[in-house]
């Protein structure tokens, strides 16, 4: 299965305009699955409520962060087991943002597991600031990796799902996204990380997604090289596009 994920941040400001996006991609939804592309979307946890029972089915759903905590007294905080109760599958965690606004990798690790504890796939965002000229970046992400899965709990590897977002490759800011070989090259590095981690057939079973600047344009660049999956930011909040990658991850079968 290769796992196309929309993560919409917190864009749009209306529900309507959700309920629209939403809408369309379900229609290519129920096709894909059938071509082994599973379509995800995360939009802002306020409209997860409003958008999942209208949309049982194929096209699944994910919100962007979590509590480390199932519940408690944490005002302003949502846990997966929450998420989980409305339909929710997936949860976006450790993303570049999120890191920025103070989330280490210890916190990451404790929401990482308290999410798989209660049945959720996780997509668990890795990648480096800016490349230098050495490679060290290259030790930079493994750590990131190993500390964000401290205590992951090995049985649970099944509903893990590793993207690897380098910094200089995400949103407005980025001047360009990273080739198909970078992606290539740091499968390779997270591929022997979760070996050293974990049982090494379950491992290889892990899948690697990229994210970072995905367009229309790009998207087939990164799963020819053998990414099993995309995470989309601004590109999935563009209806013809988002539904554009779907639809050539599907083999151009959607339509
Ligand atoms: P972008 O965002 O596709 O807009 O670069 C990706 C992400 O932050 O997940």
């Amino acid at each position: 299965m290769k796992y196309i994920i929309g993560n919409w941040k917190m864009y749009p400001r209306q529900i309507e305009d959700a309920n629209e996006i939403v809408k369309e991609i379900k229609k290519v939804a129920k096709k894909a699955v059938a071509c082994g592309v599973q379509p995800v979307i995360c939009p802002p946890a306020v409209f997860l409520a409003g958008l999942i029972p209208k949309v049982r089915g194929a096209l699944q759903f994910g919100a962007q962060n979590s509590s480390e905590f199932a519940d408690g007294p944490h005002t302003g905080e949502l846990s997966t087991i929450q998420f989980a109760s409305l339909g929710a599958q997936y949860i976006i965690l450790g993303h570049s943002e999120c890191r920025g606004r103070g989330e280490t990798d210890a916190l990451i690790a404790a929401k990482v597991i308290t999410a798989v504890k209660v049945g959720m796939h996780v997509i668990l965002c890795v990648g480096e600031k800016e490349r230098d000229h050495n490679g060290e970046y290259f030790g930079e992400v493994a750590a990131q990796l190993r500390a964000s899965l401290e205590n992951f709990p090995p049985e649970k590897t099944g509903r893990l799902l590793i993207a690897y977002e380098p910094l200089w490759a995400i949103g407005e800011k980025a001047t360009h996204p990273a080739s198909a070989r970078d992606f290539q090259e740091m499968a390779m590095l997270l591929r022997r990380t979760l070996s050293e981690c974990f049982d090494k057939t379950k491992a290889f079973k892990i899948p690697l997604l990229y994210g970072g600047s995905i367009d229309a344009k790009n998207a087939q660049s990164y799963l020819d090289i053998g990414a099993d999956g995309l995470l989309v930011g601004r590109a999935s909040l563009k209806v013809k596009d988002f539904v554009s990658i779907i639809d050539r991850a599907s083999g151009g079968l959607t339509k």
